[in-house]
Formats: C-alpha cells, sequence, structure tokens
C-alpha cells in the first residue's frame, strides 16, 4: 500500500476520531478528542498522519520529553492507529519510521511505549518494528 506520511493538520482530527472509533468500535469520549488537540499543540510534538491518495489511514502522536524519568532525552509513543481495514499493509511500520526519522533528527536515540502485558498482537507489532522491554518497570497506585 502506497502511503504518505506528513504532519496532520487540524481539518483531519475527524478522521483520527473516525479511526479509533473503527478501532475500539465504540464513540470516543470528548475528554480523547480534547488529549489529541493537546497533543497536537506540544511545542515537542510528533504529529504524523498516513494518507493513502486523500483517505487518512493512520495516526501518531509522540513527543519528546526532556529529563522524564531521568532520562535527558527521550521519545515517547502517545497514541497510534491505523484504520482496521488498512491493517497488515505497512502502514503502522511506515508511520513508525517516519516518526523514528523525527526523533533521531530532535535528537533522541531511545524512544519509549507501554503496552498491556496480555496485547500480544501489539506487542508482537512493537517487536517486529525494533522494540523490546525497556529497563523500566510500570507501576500503579490507587487513589481512594
Ligand atoms: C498496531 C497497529 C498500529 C499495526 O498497524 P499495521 O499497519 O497493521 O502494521 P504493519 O502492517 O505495518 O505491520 C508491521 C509488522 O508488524 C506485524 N504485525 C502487525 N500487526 C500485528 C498483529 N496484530 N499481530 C502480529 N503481528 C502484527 C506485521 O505482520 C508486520 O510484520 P512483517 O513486516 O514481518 O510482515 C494497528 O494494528 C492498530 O492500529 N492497532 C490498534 C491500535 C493500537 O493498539 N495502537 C497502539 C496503542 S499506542
Amino acid at each position: 500500500m502506497e502511503v504518505k506520511i506528513r504532519q496532520i493538520n487540524d481539518q483531519e482530527l475527524g478522521d483520527v476520531v473516525r479511526i479509533q472509533e473503527a478501532i475500539m468500535q465504540r464513540r470516543v469520549a470528548p475528554d480523547w478528542l480534547n488529549l489529541v488537540k493537546m497533543q497536537i499543540s506540544k511545542p515537542d510534538g510528533i504529529s504524523l498522519v498516513a494518507v493513502e491518495e486523500d483517505r487518512v489511514v493512520g495516526f501518531f502522536f509522540g513527543e519528546v520529553k526532556h529529563g522524564a524519568f531521568g532520562l535527558e532525552h527521550s521519545g515517547w509513543i502517545e497514541m497510534f492507529g491505523v484504520d482496521p481495514k488498512d491493517w497488515g499493509q505497512g502502514v503502522g511500520r511506515a508511520l513508525a519510521f517516519a516518526a523514528f526519522k523525527r526523533f533521531l533528527e530532535a535528537g533522541v536515540e531511545e524512544i519509549y511505549t507501554a503496552v498491556r502485558w496480555d496485547s500480544g498482537d501489539l506487542l508482537a507489532f512493537f517487536k517486529k518494528i525494533g522494540f523490546n522491554l525497556s529497563n523500566f518497570i510500570n507501576l500503579k497506585a490507587r487513589l481512594e
């Protein structure tokens, strides 16, 4: 599949919602759209779409963090999705590699993300594009 990867523009927010809803098979909450808008406005954000002809088929939102978790510069994948109709055709890889290039240009050498431990599919995808276990573990506490 021939896709072009480029910076998202504001008119494409609706496409991002459409793709996310197709992935989740339910409506997205207004909060989610607000998160996307916030993500796009971050000065160190990397916000990309994959376009086939005139159709948006995937999105990638990430950012460069400075000093987070004791790391000098690090790249983080925040939200990433491909239209389910177009899975398995290299769109996710094309988006990820375009983002890797941007991260490298921003002086980042390591990229992080978090995946549910029981999401075998997603882990397989990330492993295919070069990810492995990081030297962090995620912790959580529930606040009453
Ligand atoms: C994960 C996701 C982005 C992959 O996109 P995609 O366009 O289908 O991936 P690609 O076609 O580029 O696949 C790249 C490689 O990963 C492998 N891969 C992709 N999806 C896979 C899956 N579900 N199970 C196993 N391997 C998978 C492909 O086989 C391919 O390997 P190959 O090069 O050896 O053939 C897409 O499935 C998706 O949007 N999932 C739901 C949203 C999500 O969970 N996002 C991540 C949260 S941040």
